[in-house]
């Protein structure tokens, strides 16, 4: 017996105002016209609710492109889901962050690259930063708790202090320090991208300064940089154990970079239930459980603490989604990470970064 989801992870398009250079999302994202429309979003929100879910997480790509997320959120709500929008702040403004208050949205995340219009240029190719305040003060204005997130690499690792100031400046009410998962887009510039050991020791010094400093009015949070971990992150909390996403096309993945593995065939919703596609799909079971395993996870002690890993970095670094995840030392592709890891803290050259649309940096 398949235990019922808990959270969904609605994209409700891959249109976005950025192009950040660690976007996790597929090389290859989905066009405007192939995006499911409102009638088939309500459906799937209501399957969502029927299946156990309790959590919505309006996402993208920038969901505030999309002129009936009032609506969407609306019918989340009316179903007694918890709602949250995740955004980069640009296109909100009061008027869709009433509309969207009024229509049940419960929660916002809102992103920043970093501390200056400058390195926000850098990381996001985006000349709008002056769009983050704004934001922020609408959110709260709104009467919506600020929850904020900024994604860790070695273009801003220098400057977290800055950047914890700002948030805290803003009103912030938590901040999650997210180190960069190399996925997707971002997997392109990893080179660009991965820290040194020491820029990031500094750094994780500072989290745990300020974490402390500001325990009182803001929760700071750390995902770690699993490249400089021993072992994996469980990823997902395991393979389509408690969370699932439905892509703006309406394709359906356990996970939110799960649509680069070509080597399953992902169901969509426009032809299959979404309580078919949890319990019974193909795709869904293929990494569920343990029993799934090679070696060295099949018989190692950690096989029910990170499930051997992430399956979405076992295809994207191998070409093989059922092989244990390379960050693990016991891995026998662990050379892929470490080879990573000693060019990051090696003099070799920075790489150019890479933009979507684009190869070349701004200005
Ligand atoms: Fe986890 Fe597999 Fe490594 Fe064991 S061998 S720590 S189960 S990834
Ligand atoms: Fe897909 Fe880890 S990101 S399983």
């Amino acid at each position: 017996m398949t235990n019922p989801p808990y959270g969904l992870l609605a994209e409700v398009t891959h249109q976005c105002p950025l192009h950040c250079l660690y976007c996790s999302n597929p090389v290859e994202l989905r066009a405007r016209e192939e995006e499911l429309d409102t009638a088939d979003w309500v459906r799937v929100i209501r399957e969502a609710a029927d299946l156990g879910v309790v959590q919505v997480h309006f996402s993208g790509g920038e969901p505030l492109v999309r002129g009936d997320l009032e609506e969407l959120v609306a019918e989340a709500a009316g179903l007694d889901l918890y709602t949250n929008l995740i955004t980069s702040g640009l296109g909100l403004t009061e008027v869709r962050a009433k509309g969207l208050v009024a229509a049940g949205l419960d929660s916002a995340q809102l992103s920043v690259q970093g501390d200056t219009p400058e390195s926000t240029e850098r990381i996001a190719d985006s000349k709008r930063f002056d769009k983050k305040p704004l934001a922020a003060r609408i959110i709260r204005d709104a009467g919506l708790p600020l929850n904020m997130n900024v994604v860790l690499h070695r273009l801003n690792l220098d400057r977290l202090d800055a950047i914890i100031d700002l948030c805290d400046a803003w009103g912030a009410e938590r901040l999650e320090l997210a180190n960069t998962q190399y996925y997707g887009w971002g997997l392109r510039n990893r080179d660009l991208l991965l820290p040194s050991r020491e820029q990031l020791a500094g750094a994780e010094a500072v989290y745990r300064r300020r974490k402390e400093e500001l325990a009182s009015r803001m929760e700071l949070l750390w995902i770690l940089p699993d490249y400089y971990e021993s072992y994996p992150k469980p990823c997902m909390g395991g393979w389509a154990q408690s969370a699932f996403t439905v892509a703006p096309d309406g394709m359906v993945y356990p996970c939110p970079v799960a649509a680069d593995i070509d080597s399953l065939s992902f169901p969509s919703v426009r032809s299959s239930s979404l309580a078919w596609i949890w319990e019974e799909a193909p795709a869904f079971q293929a990494f569920r459980g343990t029993d799934w395993m090679p070696d060295p996870c099949r018989s190692c002690d950690r096989r029910e603490i990170d499930f051997g890993g992430c399956r979405c970095q076992a295809f994207a670094l191998t070409g093989d989604a059922a092989r244990t995840d390379p960050v693990c030392v016991y891995s026998p592709d662990h050379d892929l990470i470490r080879t990573a890891v000693e060019r990051a803290n090696s003099d070799a050259p920075a790489p150019e970064p890479a933009y979507r649309g684009r190869g070349r940096p701004p200005g």
